[in-house]
């Protein structure tokens, strides 16, 4: 396989903070309870007119400044998106021609919900490896905010909004900076976190017993307990298939969707404090975004070193899940 160079990476979340103290107008909630649970203080959000497009475009734009691509250097665009704003145009499609970016690239979203960075990354790493595109920009988009049921304060309290992306391409020095990624899916537990579409059958037939609604529903205790089995050992696994020892990676890059599960991920791993990057402080769960977002404030707030190696993990709706430990060069954030 062709070795891949991650050139890039930016993020972008939206100025409007929701702290706690502001969720108990909702509903009868505290601040202790949310943070010693979650380890969320505050959360950011879209408002009016704004959406993960916005996000997902300055991301991007970051992302391919930071990796010295111009927009007609790119010759395929995913988005990772659990709920984008629209199904279609998709998400990549819109962004393609908001960013410059030539038609006739192609240009699709996947969905893997909180793992779809990693997802997309494996995408990317096929078509890099065999030849089939060169320089891909991946895009982890979404407005949670806009499909939370903020009656539900079960949920409601978790989600943020957000975007990260990355700019990745064939490796010209022939360093592959992908040292190992796996990713994983289980189906028969996908009933844990859902979002159904509103959606009705022709008016012609009966109809449906149930109508979507377009909000998530989710059992948080079972997707806890899912969480805390399945991924420690799974990071581990993945580590232990890049030929390195826990040990000598720099840094653990969770996804961001409950503290007391980053505590989970970095126990099994033995790290210190100052290896596991964690900010779901401010930002809550932004979904596919929270590794390049905590990825680029890690290195903007001095956290993380570039020149240096790190684990990056995610799970989510479906249920998905997915690891890979990265290389991470000077200069890409
Ligand atoms: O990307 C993956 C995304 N999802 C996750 O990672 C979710 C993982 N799960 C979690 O983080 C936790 O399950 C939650 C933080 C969502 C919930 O914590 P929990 O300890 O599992 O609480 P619970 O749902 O079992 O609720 C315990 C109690 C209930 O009251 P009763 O029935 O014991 O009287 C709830 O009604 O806490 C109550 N409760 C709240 N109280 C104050 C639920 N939400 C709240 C709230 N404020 N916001």
């Amino acid at each position: 396989m062709k070795p891949l160079k991650i050139a890039g990476i930016g993020y972008c979340v939206p100025e409007t903070v929701i702290t706690n103290d502001d969720l108990t107008k909702l509903y009868e909630t505290s601040d202790e309870w949310i943070f010693s649970r979650t380890g969320i203080k505050e959360r950011r959000v879209v408002s009016g007119n704004e959406t993960a497009i916005d996000l997902g475009y300055d991301a991007a734009k970051k992302a391919l400044d930071k990796s010295g691509f111009k927009p007609e250097d790119i010759d395929c665009i995913i988005s990772a998106a659990s709920a984008p704003p629209q199904l279609y145009p998709t998400l990549s499609c819109t962004l393609q021609a908001k960013l410059g970016i030539p038609n006739q690239v192609p240009a699709f979203d996947l969905t893997a919900a909180c793992t779809g960075l990693i997802y997309a990354l494996q995408v990317a790493r096929g078509f890099i490896g065999a030849g089939i595109y060169k320089t891909i920009l991946i895009v982890a988009a979404d407005n949670n905010s806009k499909i939370t049921n903020w009656e539900d304060r079960g949920t409601s309290i978790l989600f943020g909004d957000g975007a990260g992306a990355m700019v990745v391409t064939e490796s010209d020095d022939g360093i592959d900076d992908i040292l190992s990624i796996n990713i994983s899916a289980d189906g028969s537990i996908g009933q844990m976190i859902q979002t159904n579409m509103p959606s009705q059958c022709c008016p012609l037939v009966e109809q449906a017993d149930e109508v979507g609604t377009g909000k998530i529903i989710m059992n948080g205790k079972d997707v806890y307990k899912f969480a805390v089995s399945t991924v420690p050992a799974y990071v581990e696994e993945c580590i232990q298939k890049s030929g390195m020892k826990s040990e000598e990676i720099d840094y653990l890059i969770p996804h961001q969707a409950n503290q007391r599960i980053i505590e989970s991920i970095q126990n099994r791993l033995k790290y210190t404090d100052d290896k596991v990057i964690s900010n779901i402080k401010y930002y809550g769960n932004t979904s596919a975004a929270s590794i390049p977002i905590a990825l680029v404030e890690g290195v903007e707030q001095g956290k993380i070193k570039l020149g240096s190696t790190a684990v990056l993990c995610g799970f989510g709706a479906g249920m998905t899940w997915g690891a890979a430990v990265v290389r991470l060069r000077k200069g890409i954030c």
